[in-house]
């Protein structure tokens, strides 16, 4: 593949309709794919509006690669800086696009150019949202340093058989309803336990338990919850809570009449009895039955038990969050004494 003579310059409001075009055809060979993903961000419009979304976020930039008057790719980040994520930079899925038949190698040169501010900017911490439909990127990417941390799939539930329930002695599934406060509330370390352990070994910031146990408690009030519990010979045993899809102008990967199963946990003693496969096919049955065609969850990639399972419910990898995390002591371990 040749590679063009280009120059990189910084990302501005002019090349916007050009990245448009380019990023609508991704979202068309993404698509080819996984036909699963939405099809309005093949319009050139409706594109360029999401890398609009991209850049409107705080501390946003990018950069453009430009061979004459042609925009051959682009590169958008921003900064996130909060007590979760840190000093973080963060490439979202309508930030990065190229030409056809354009080498991978162009969005390792866009990198290299766009993040040596983020470094400048004590921002060490790198996360890249791609689709996990082009190899060749992905594989720019890994040859960056970046590795897989986070999985979205997606579930299209007309090809998922749901007319046979699977069954498991003694499991009994049901909707949650208000008096369940409490047992919802119980449950919210289920997640986060799987993800401290090896070898995830994700973050918990123990300052916010008494914020998330609450929060689990609201969602047997919230109307927008759909949550399911699941009971082993009448203990609690686990759950799960799905959320109508949110549209905005860059949710890449929620297609029309698609659910979003939010959180999902079976007790340890629990687990390996089938009750979070009844549980699956009971919120995706019901999904179904509700008019939902769709479902998008997301998992740790190092969280075994959730990558092993979500694939053998019929979730299929939509896209990836990268991540890499450069050596801080590069902010002065960079010339002679
Ligand atoms: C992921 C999780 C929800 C799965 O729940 P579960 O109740 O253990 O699910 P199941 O028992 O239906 O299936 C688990 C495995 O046991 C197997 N299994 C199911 N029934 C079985 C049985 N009767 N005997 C032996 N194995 C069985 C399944 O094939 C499945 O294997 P797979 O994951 O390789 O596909 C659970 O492991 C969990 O709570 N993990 C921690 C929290 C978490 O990670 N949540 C998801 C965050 S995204």
């Amino acid at each position: 593949m040749a590679r063009p003579s280009f120059h990189i310059l910084p990302f501005t409001a002019d090349l916007l309709p050009a990245a448009g075009a380019l990023l609508a055809g991704r979202c068309l060979g993404d698509r080819l794919t996984l036909p699963a993903l939405p099809a309005h961000f093949e319009e050139p419009a409706v594109a360029k509006a999401a890398i609009q979304a991209s850049l409107d976020r705080d501390h946003a930039r990018g950069v453009a690669a430009v061979d004459g008057n042609q925009l051959l790719g682009y590169l958008v980040g921003d900064l996130v800086i909060d007590a979760v994520w840190g000093r973080s930079a963060w490439v979202r899925l309508a930030g990065c696009a190229s030409t056809p038949n354009q080498s991978p190698e162009l969005a390792r040169d866009l990198y290299a150019a766009l993040a040596e501010g983020w470094v400048g900017s004590g921002c060490f911490t790198h996360f890249a949202l791609m689709p996990s439909t082009n190899l060749a990127l992905l594989q720019a990417w890994y040859s960056l340093s970046f590795g897989i941390e986070q999985v979205y799939g997606l579930a299209s539930l007309d090809q998922l058989d749901l007319s046979q329930p699977p069954a498991s002695a003694g499991v009994e599934i049901r909707r949650a309803v208000s008096t369940d406060r409490a047992a919802l509330a119980s449950m919210y370390d289920l997640v986060w336990r799987a993800n401290v352990a090896p070898p995830v070994w994700g973050l918990h910031l123990p300052e916010n338990d008494a914020e998330l146990r609450g929060a689990y408690g609201d969602l047997v009030d919230d109307p927008d919850a759909t949550v399911w519990l699941a009971f082993l010979d009448g203990e609690s045993a686990g759950f799960q809570c799905y959320f109508p899809g949110e549209h905005s102008a860059d949710s890449l990967l929620v297609p029309d009449n698609c659910t979003v199963l939010e959180v999902a946990g079976t007790h340890p003693q629990a687990r390996g009895k089938g009750i979070g496969a009844m549980l699956t096919h009971r919120g995706l049955a019901y999904a179904y039955a509700n008019g939902y065609r769709h479902c998008l969850a997301d998992w740790r990639n190092a969280n075994l038990l959730a990558s092993r399972f979500w694939p053998s419910q019929g979730f299929r990898p939509a896209a990836y969050r990268l991540a890499r995390r450069v050596d801080p002591r590069i902010a002065w371990g960079n010339h002679n004494l």
